[in-house]
């Protein structure tokens, strides 16, 4: 009978919920963060978080390798699942304005270990993403320092693995390290900074639209579908990657003024904006270059230089090098906001929600993602880091659409500024699209991805599960 209860029990804690009615109308958390950020600001903070490796990088590989010219209707169907995921996003943030994006969401809707288990797995999109991006950066960097002259020695340049005499990517790890002293100052002023550079970014994505533009020959379209439907399809989990950041824009959201209202905007406009972009980029990217050209680490300049535009491929260069950082940034401001969130919950070690008293910034797991990132972006690939923060991204999206479904059966009246149209259908097919991009991963991918599910579940049921901040209220 004890036992039967000890059971009944563990089963009502795995799904005990935090009071949704208490996280809505309690303004001010004590131990809040600043309130500085404006609609545009998150626009801007958005953007700054999507257009990065994806486009300037992944699009010329998914279209050699995997789509042709269909490369295009890839970013179309990748497009879908971003797009059901940022309404059921919208409508999340719009009515939980905490820091700590899906993670919350989840927490107040489908109960601890569901909540845990996104928070664990957006680990993978915000530390990984970061990883990828950092190896990205170093690429373009080192192209740009080459075609000044300056030739970074290889065995510094590189991981491991990647060219032949490498041994760490230098580059990679600073610049992490020094964006990761940048955040622990202060998110407004990282906000500013990330302003200046997604304008930079956006430059050089118009340059290579205006150039290309007139230079498009549609013979290069044909054929469309090199490598049948499927590859298309295959294509669209490779550019996944590339609208990967909307969703950083929900993790701010202690640190915006008017969350309600701002959070969808900022959400929405961003994804919508990088959306149009990526399907122009593409189509004028494969029309102005045979797609049997693309496998290349800087598809978007090789395809300038040979146009002839010499000085538009410089520019677009550094235009890259400028917006992985703002991606950088957004990412590696995401992650500690994540584990901040789940420390105050009691679900982490409670060294991880102190606040600097200086700067108000969630430092400590600021500094600990930072070194993290650091270590891995010096001596991994930057396949292995994308195709997994893509797993988990996919999987988180396909949570928080399953959260509103949820959501408007058990809290059918609670005001929502911002409702997320046609519940059911929208967030339904919001986990059809994520588990059909998710299938379509390389297995290795799978296993990476379950490994690190269960390592989580350990530390949940070894650690977090007992030192909940539920424990005893519910
Ligand atoms: N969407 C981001 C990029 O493409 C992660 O770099």
């Amino acid at each position: 009978m004890l036992k039967y209860d000890n059971n009944k029990n563990m089963l009502k804690s795995l799904f005990r919920r935090k009071p949704i009615q208490s996280i809505v109308s309690s303004e001010f958390h004590p131990d809040h963060l600043k309130r500085t950020l404006n609609a545009f600001d998150l626009t801007i903070f958005g953007i700054g978080g999507i257009i990065g490796v994806g486009i300037f990088v992944i699009t010329g590989v998914a279209a050699a390798k995997f789509a042709g010219p269909g490369v295009i209707l890839s970013f179309v169907i990748a497009m879908m699942a971003c797009i059901f995921a940022a309404l059921c996003y919208a409508e999340f943030a719009s009515l939980l304005p905490m820091a700590g994006s899906a993670y919350n969401y989840s927490y107040a809707t489908l109960g601890e270990f569901i909540a845990w288990i996104i928070g664990w797995d957006l680990v993978l999109e915000y530390v990984v993403g970061s990883i990828a991006v950092a190896i990205g950066w170093s690429g373009y960097l080192v192209n740009i320092l080459d075609v000044l002259g300056l030739h970074l020695p290889i065995w510094c340049s590189a991981a491991p693995g990647t060219v032949p005499g490498a041994i760490i990517n230098l580059p990679a790890a600073l610049i992490v390290l020094f964006l990761t002293v940048l955040l622990v100052i202060g998110i407004k002023e990282s906000a500013r900074f990330t302003a200046g550079m997604v304008f930079v970014k956006l430059a050089a994505v118009f340059i290579f639209i205006a150039v290309g533009f007139s230079k498009v020959e549609t013979s290069n379209w044909t054929p469309f579908m090199p490598f049948g439907f499927m590859g298309v399809l295959n294509g669209a989990a490779i550019v996944f990657f590339a609208y990967i950041g909307f969703d950083a824009v929900s993790t701010v959201a202690e640190e915006t003024k008017n969350p309600q209202r701002d959070l969808p905007i900022g959400i929405i406009a961003s994804l919508l904006i990088c959306t149009v972009l990526y399907i122009v980029v593409s189509a004028i990217l494969t029309g102005v270059v045979s797609y049997t050209e693309l496998n290349n680490p800087a598809p978007i300049a090789y395809a300038l230089t040979h146009l002839g535009f010499h000085w538009g491929s410089a520019l677009v260069s550094v235009g890259a090098v400028t917006g992985l950082t703002s991606v950088l940034i957004v990412l590696l401001m995401g992650q500690p906001r994540i584990f901040f969130s789940m420390s105050r919950d009691g679900l982490l070690w409670p060294w991880a929600s102190r606040i600097h008293p200086k700067f108000k910034t969630p430092y400590r797991t600021q500094i600990l993602t930072g070194c993290v990132v650091a270590l891995f972006a010096a001596f991994i690939d930057i396949g292995t880091a994308a195709e997994l923060t893509s797993i988990g991204t996919l999987f988180a999206f396909a949570l928080v659409c399953g959260g509103i479904i949820v959501l408007r059966y058990k809290e059918p009246h609670l005001k929502r500024a911002f409702r997320c149209p046609f519940v059911p259908l929208v967030p339904l097919l919001g986990i059809f699209f994520c588990l059909f991009l998710m299938v379509r991963l390389p297995g290795i991918t799978w296993v990476r991805f379950i490994s690190w599910m269960v390592i989580g579940l350990v530390i949940y049921f070894g650690y977090s599960r007992k030192h909940s901040k539920l424990n005893g209220q519910i």
